[in-house]
């Protein structure tokens, strides 16, 4: 009896101290990392935000291309003032769009600040530190649609960089119209076609071809096209859920809160064990 308890309390130690010491350090430590991302110095994030919203109009260096220059210095007594305000309204008749919240863009407050912090920090003597356009997201092979010039594939590398922050990585539409449809047309390739080149009037929707002023090549839009075509049903079939489901790498799971739960209950599954085998060794001497 006495023995027993001895052994009790030597499994108090070995295994139950430890056990509940790590899954309160897991669960202290797992999900404020998994909610909290890193804390980002303010331009930091300003940086990382106009490489995925901005770049596509005013260039990554801020040297412009749909969009005004912004590597500039502002004549302002308050530029941030000035330069918040645009992006929180906008340029009414021009591409720019409103990026507040009020406004019914996707900023929230905080961001537009780390954006103005970000583009202020290009004024004379600043630094410049830019991030490369917002990378293509991992899809598998899309097969060339008979009939249509272009390649899906580059396509829609094409268009994770420069119409998703718009459409939305699966042409859900966000400011811009929703594109993972059918477009009602005899040749909807031509019509999608000359939507790109010519933007639209009256829309944020910028002209695309280098013949309205636009930054892309007939070819690369001859791309973007069949990648857009790969969304409809017939008579162009190619299946929309290959291209619309989101990609889970397995460090994502484990990254987010139900990947602490797994770990949490895989730790505990093995504790079991251990201790289920520590017994039976015990009971059996
Ligand atoms: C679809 C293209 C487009 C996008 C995306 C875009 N802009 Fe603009 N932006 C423009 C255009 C075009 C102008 C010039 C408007 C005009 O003619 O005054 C402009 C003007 C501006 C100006 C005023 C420039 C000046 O000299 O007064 C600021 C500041 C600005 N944009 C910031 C941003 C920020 C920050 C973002 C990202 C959150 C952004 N823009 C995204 C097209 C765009
Ligand atoms: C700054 C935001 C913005 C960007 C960037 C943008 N679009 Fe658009 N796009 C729009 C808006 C807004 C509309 C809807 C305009 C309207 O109908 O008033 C639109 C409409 C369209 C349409 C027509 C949809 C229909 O139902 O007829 C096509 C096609 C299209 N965009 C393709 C693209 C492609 C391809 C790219 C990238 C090369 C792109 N867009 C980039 C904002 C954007």
């Amino acid at each position: 009896m006495f023995t027993r308890f001895i052994y009790d309390l030597k499994y108090l130690f070995i295994v139950w101290i430890p056990l509940i010491l790590i899954s309160t350090l897991m669960l202290w430590t797992g999900p404020s990392v998994a909610l909290n991302p890193p804390q980002e110095d303010e331009i930091e994030q300003g940086a990382r935000l106009y490489a995925e919203n901005c770049a596509v109009c005013h260039g990554p260096e801020g040297k412009g291309r749909i969009g005004a220059t912004l590597a500039k210095d502002w004549p302002s007594i308050r530029p941030d003032l000035r330069v918040k305000s645009v992006i929180e309204n906008g340029v009414p008749g021009t591409r720019m769009p409103a990026w507040s919240q009020q406004n019914g863009g996707p900023l929230s407050e905080q961001e537009i600040d780390a954006l103005v912090a970000f583009i202020l920090s290009w004024q004379t003597g600043g630094f410049i530190q830019f991030y490369p356009p917002p990378t293509a997201i991992p899809r598998p092979p899309l097969t060339p649609i008979p009939d249509v010039q272009g390649d899906p594939n580059r396509g829609a590398v094409l268009y994770d960089q420069n119409c998703a922050l718009c459409h939305g990585p699966n042409g859900e539409g966000r400011v811009g119209a929703t594109l993972a449809k059918n477009f009602p047309s005899i040749r909807p390739d031509l019509r999608i076609r000359s939507t790109i080149e010519r933007g639209i009037e009256g829309s944020v929707m910028p002209a695309w071809a280098q013949e309205f002023g636009g930054p892309l090549t007939q070819s690369e839009i001859n791309d973007l096209v069949a990648f857009l075509l790969t969304w409809s049903t017939p008579p162009y079939p190619l299946s929309i859920t290959e291209t619309s489901t989101p990609i889970y790498t397995p460090i994502k799971v484990l990254q987010s809160q139900h990947g602490v739960v797994l770990v949490f209950i895989f730790v505990v599954i093995v504790v079991f064990i251990t201790v289920f085998i520590l017994l039976r060794r015990n009971t059996s001497k």
